[in-house]
């Protein structure tokens, strides 16, 4: 009998076959969303897979598959998908009211709660988002000094907003598409972990207000930044007059309970905060010195005070979220855990890459875990556990660190993970304190049979 050679299908084609209630539903997203989706990480060729359902570090889709998560609610999620504390007392504030149209007790529980992990967070202000927070930062820094401009990190991300959105990502020096260009003459961008450069761009320009940065660096940590260089911004900016602004929206309650303000003990004149902040619901916060947030109050000079509604403000059922999440996480067992976590995994990984001879290389720090495909230089020695003091590739290249993967490498790697039970956003991912050891083998055994198959397709 003449055998017939079957070709062994891609990586694709069985994506394509493993989740067809997914794809069922994105092609009615099409019609509804630019490019099906409703957030820009979410976009995954041919479609990207509906959850219906998460709990702990697992969620499920409509396919019936069970997947170990490593998006952690895009950061937001630190105690693990539906804490049972934090249901019940969201279900609680549900049935009691949602939205009073007034003042209310939880709104003075949950800034007592920020205000406590974050003893720089003299006053604060409640916002809806982390891009709302950094928006309301930059308004007071120019009403509080009277100068337009704001310097930022090269590959630092601080939410969409005119304001902040340019040079987030590669390449730093092309206007991102939509925004007027008289936004840019007011932004100053240098690239990250140079205090001498920061230095030297405050005494050449004196039109500078604030400095905002994320404290652990770009897109949390992609480029590492530690404690000596932030402790030497505080010194810059105080002695030029700047305020230092922290985006916390990541690191804020993530990296310890006090976020890297807390841990890295520093008091920044601002902080924006979002995400763990409101338990996993939606949420953000701006908080600093009394004086800047003065600006608030209203006044008797003209122009002296900055206007501020927003519906949502301090909605209660975040309150409730916020409230219970901070309140576990005050005891730093939380962060604890899912930097131990994080640490593991990453050893496993480079234990596992080196077994497999492939040139990938995983790093972070604190929860974070980060993967470049193209890397040959020396491997860290083992397991590190201390929070930030790991190895950084590349010898902390900012340009090599910061690199775009490779578009179709990232794409496989994710559908290859999906098919093994795992849901990673793309090449970097966050642990939290529901992740057990268990979760971290699961995925290394997923990240072993995904490298088997990225080979066969000549990917790396
Ligand atoms: C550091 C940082 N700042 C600001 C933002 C924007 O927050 P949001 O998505 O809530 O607008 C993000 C979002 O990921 C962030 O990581």
């Amino acid at each position: 009998m003449p055998t017939t050679l079957t070709a062994r299908r891609t990586i694709a084609e069985r994506f394509a076959e493993s989740f067809p209630n997914s794809q069922r539903l994105y092609s009615r997203a099409t019609g509804l969303f630019p490019n099906g989706v409703t957030h820009d990480l979410r976009y995954l060729q041919p479609f990207p897979v509906y959850v219906e359902r998460a709990e702990g570090s697992k969620k499920w889709d409509v396919d019936g598959h069970e997947l170990v998560d490593w998006w952690s609610g895009h950061g937001s999620i630190m105690l693990g998908h539906s804490h049972p504390d934090v249901v019940e007392a969201v279900q609680h504030q549900m049935g009691r009211m949602t939205h009073p149209g007034a003042c209310h007790e939880l709104e003075l529980e949950w800034g007592d709660a920020i205000r406590r992990l974050k003893p720089s967070v003299e006053k604060m202000r409640f916002v809806n988002s982390g891009t709302e927070a950094t928006l309301m930062a930059l308004r007071l820094a120019h009403m509080f000094t009277g100068k337009p401009k704001v310097l930022k990190f090269q590959g630092h991300f601080h939410g969409w907003h005119d304001f902040l959105i340019q040079a987030a990502d590669p390449p730093y020096d092309t206007a991102v598409p939509g925004l007027d260009p008289v936004m840019l003459a007011n932004l100053v961008v240098v690239p990250p972990n140079d205090l001498n450069v920061v230095e030297q761009t405050l005494i050449r320009d004196k039109q500078i207000a604030c400095v905002i940065l994320e404290p652990t660096g770009g897109h949390y940590g992609s480029v590492p930044m530690r404690g000596e260089f932030l402790r030497g911004l505080r010194e810059i900016t105080a002695r030029h007059n700047v305020l230092l602004i922290f985006d916390e929206v990541i690191t804020g309650f993530r990296v310890a309970p006090g976020g890297a303000q807390g841990y890295y003990k520093i008091q920044p004149d601002l902080t924006t905060m979002a995400k763990i902040v409101a338990g996993g619901l939606p949420g953000g916060c701006l908080g600093g010195r009394t004086d800047v947030l003065e600006l608030l109050e209203f006044s008797n000079q003209p122009n002296r005070k900055m206007p501020h509604p927003g519906t949502f403000n301090a909605n209660p059922l975040s309150a409730a979220a916020g409230i219970k999440t901070l309140g576990i996480v005050a005891s730093g067992e939380p962060n604890r855990r899912a930097n131990a976590t994080a640490a593991s995994f990453r050893a496993k990984l480079n234990e596992l890459f080196v077994a497999e001879g492939v040139p990938w290389i995983a790093f972070g720090d604190f929860s974070g875990i980060k993967i470049l495909t193209d890397y040959t230089g020396p491997r860290p020695a083992g397991r590190d556990d201390s929070p930030d003091g790991g190895f950084i590739p590349f010898g902390g290249e900012f340009a090599k660190l910061d690199a775009k993967p490779d578009a179709r490498l990232k794409t496989a790697f994710r559908q290859a993970l999906l098919l093994h039970g795992v849901d990673w956003p793309g090449l970097a991912c966050m642990a939290n304190a529901a992740h057990s050891e268990e979760d971290v083998e699961r995925t290394v055994d997923a990240v072993r049979e995904t490298i088997g198959l990225v080979r066969e397709e000549r990917l790396c």
